[in-house]
């Protein structure tokens, strides 16, 4: 059985053949419904817009049954991922039953769960996302775990892919400041792709704020094997000299977890992408997975300038969910009949 839940499950082959996939049908519908008689159940334990919406839509258009749940707030009940504890808190009832029931009812399953921001040991296990892979008897997609967001990452990949050929192309994720700790998801899976995809990746983020050395690992190795360069620098606006892809975003920190950046209007000053930023880059796009934070991760000048493509990045969303979920159902064509000689 087929999930779409890591980055690092697929090649790079793979994806851009989703990604493909995914160009083809912005361009035109596919022949008939080709999720005609499939439910699929999105489950949200976070809030969202652009996942949500998008796997609707592209349910809906491919001739499936999008079901939407958000589990644990109102209208669904708040789920225990962990196996073995006694359930006397707010959860009143266990993954272990809930996955497979959704399984016997839909043919495919979403999970939307960001960490809980206390300790990242622990949310690096992605308990949640681990139960639905473990007791799923259908595909299983990653609508944005603690480590990773893949569906975003290709919509991003996608979005690059429109506007030039990746390979050796610079891509700068530039630290951005937020009024809270953000999850490392997003930023993980836009260097992680972008360094399959052969660009060099240059991170550029205040100390303190490196990402997972796992992810960093696996960035660097894709680096090498592309041939291309991996930069970490704590230098604005320097970093953006040459860019030719800006990516935006804040996140927590590692060394202090959970807890916000800095308020301090200098730092902020320094880490806000500016258009005087983008002006020293190689006219490069702006990239930002929305929702985002005008005037303090970006200038207004920037997202309402020519640099921003965040909203194309965003309707790609749409374009590569409907990818995501004919890899993981639609089912194959049958094979040409066989001819037999005489
Ligand atoms: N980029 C993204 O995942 O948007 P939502 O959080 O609104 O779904």
């Amino acid at each position: 059985m087929k999930h779409f839940t890591h980055l690092k499950d697929f090649t790079i082959d793979e994806l851009n053949a989703i990604i493909d996939s995914a160009i083809a049908l912005k361009k035109s519908a596919p022949a008939g419904l080709p999720l005609a008689g499939k439910s699929l159940a999105f489950c949200f334990m976070n809030p969202s817009l652009r996942t949500q919406v998008s796997f609707s839509v592209a349910t809906a258009s491919l001739g499936g049954h999008p079901v939407t749940l958000s589990l644990g707030s109102g209208g669904t009940w708040g789920m225990e991922s962990v196996e073995g504890v006694v359930m006397d808190g707010t959860a009143a009832e266990h993954l272990k039953e809930a996955v497979p029931v959704l399984g016997r009812m839909c043919q495919g399953l979403g999970l939307r769960s960001f960490p809980a921001g206390k300790s990242w040991a622990e949310d690096k296990k992605e308990n949640a996302l681990a139960a639905f892979i473990k007791y799923s008897t259908v595909p299983v997609i990653n609508m944005e775990s603690a480590s990773g967001h893949p569906c975003q990452a290709l919509a991003d990949l996608m979005t690059i892919r429109e506007r030039m050929e990746p390979k050796k192309k610079n891509f700068l994720l530039s630290w951005a400041p937020h009024v809270k700790a953000l999850p490392m998801a997003v930023p993980n899976s836009a260097v992680e792709i972008a360094s399959m995809a052969g660009m060099n990746v240059t991170i550029a983020r205040p100390e303190g704020y490196d990402l997972d050395p796992e992810v960093m690992a696996r960035v660097g190795n894709n680096c090498a094997a592309n041939g291309a360069r991996l930069s970490l620098t704590d230098k604005v606006p320097q970093s953006f000299d040459g860019q030719h892809v800006v990516y935006g975003k804040s996140w927590g920190s590692l060394s202090e977890y959970g807890k916000p950046p800095s308020s301090d209007p200098a730092f902020r000053k320094k880490w806000t992408i500016s258009a005087a930023k983008m002006q020293r880059t190689e006219k490069a796009i702006f990239m930002h997975c929305l929702p985002v934070r005008r005037g303090l991760v970006v200038e207004d000048a920037v997202l309402d300038g020519p640099w921003s493509v965040v909203i194309d990045e965003a309707e790609n969303r749409l374009h590569t969910a409907k990818a995501v979920l004919l890899h993981l159902l639609a089912s194959p064509k049958p094979a040409p009949a066989r001819r037999h000689r005489k």
